[in-house]
């Protein structure tokens, strides 16, 4: 099988690079393959002539997304529907990746698959239109709180901060699922293996606040967790331009409902990442 990988620079990219070893896999960067331009996209992935897409592109930056809106909408929007022109084209099997920050939060339950979206920030709402560009055909994996071994992320932050001395102050009114970038990206490997179709929930299990999410880091760091101060929201200084939804905690009911195994616990996962960080 060969797959193409969009975004292969990124978190997520290239973590899926890895886990597609065996097979051959085309890693194209942002310098690689630009999403938001249709011809590029259409000439490269003609010539590659993929069996299967896993779409990692994207614009991430979510503060950047508010002031920077059509850049988001022609990245994370556009990007998708040229990604699924060029996919249809060739006949290649196509997974996208979307967001929890389509939802806008204020649900006190976990959202699931079929909850209605309703983004606040500028990054969801091209991460939402983005999803209505892939054919029935393609796949849609929804994910949160992505840490990895490459890229700025929390699990870093927390322990560039924990090696000085300055305080540790993180939200305490945002919950999610943390979600390690390898388990992610074995779940896509399956999902390719098996053409799944439509859109899925895959995160991690187990639902923190960032505050206690960055305890857990510190606790698998084998380091004092109550170092940590919880803050609200309103209490970051500066303010985030983007608004957050203050419960994007993500039910992984098509996974559950379907009988296919849930990624583990984030607990499960974080000391093996601690220690490939570290
Ligand atoms: N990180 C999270 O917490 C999170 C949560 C939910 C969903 N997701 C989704 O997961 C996917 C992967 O995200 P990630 O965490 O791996 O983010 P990432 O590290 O920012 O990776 C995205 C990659 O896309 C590249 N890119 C940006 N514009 C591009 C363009 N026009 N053409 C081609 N490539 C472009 C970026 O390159 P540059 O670095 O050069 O800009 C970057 O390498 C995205 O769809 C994201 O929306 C992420």
């Amino acid at each position: 099988m060969r797959v193409l990988v969009t975004g292969a620079g990124g978190m997520v990219g290239r973590e899926v690079v890895e886990a597609f070893a065996g097979h051959e896999v085309v890693a194209l960067d942002r310098a690689g393959l630009d999403v938001g331009d249709r011809a590029t996209v259409l000439d490269v992935v003609g010539a590659t002539a993929p069996d299967a897409i896993v779409h990692c592109a994207a614009m991430t930056a979510v503060d950047a997304c508010e002031t920077e809106r059509d850049r988001a909408f022609l990245v994370n929007a556009l990007g998708v529907r040229f990604v699924t022109e060029a996919a249809r084209r060739t006949g290649a099997y196509l997974v996208t990746l979307s967001t929890d920050y389509v939802f806008d939060g204020t649900q006190t339950e976990p959202y699931h698959e079929w909850d209605t979206p309703n983004p606040t920030s500028v990054y969801g709402q091209s991460k939402l239109a983005g999803e209505f560009e892939v054919d029935l055909d393609c796949c849609v994996v929804r994910t949160s709180w992505v840490v990895g071994r490459f890229g700025a992320n929390m699990v870093k932050t927390v322990l560039r901060l924990a090696a000085g001395d300055g305080a540790l102050r993180f939200v305490d009114d945002q919950r999610g699922c943390p979600t390690v970038a390898a388990d992610l990206a074995g779940m896509l490997r399956t999902f390719v293996d098996d053409r799944l179709t439509g859109t899925w929930h895959v995160t991690n299990q187990g639902a923190v606040s960032w505050f206690e999410f960055a305890g857990e880091v510190l606790r698998a760091a084998g380091a004092d967790p109550a170092r940590v101060e919880p803050i609200s929201t309103a209490e970051l200084d500066p303010p985030r331009p983007a608004p957050r939804p203050a419960n994007s905690v993500l039910d992984n009911r098509a996974l559950r409902l379907s009988g296919r195994p849930l990624l583990p616990d984030f607990r499960e996962s974080l000391p093996a990442l601690v220690r490939a960080v570290q």
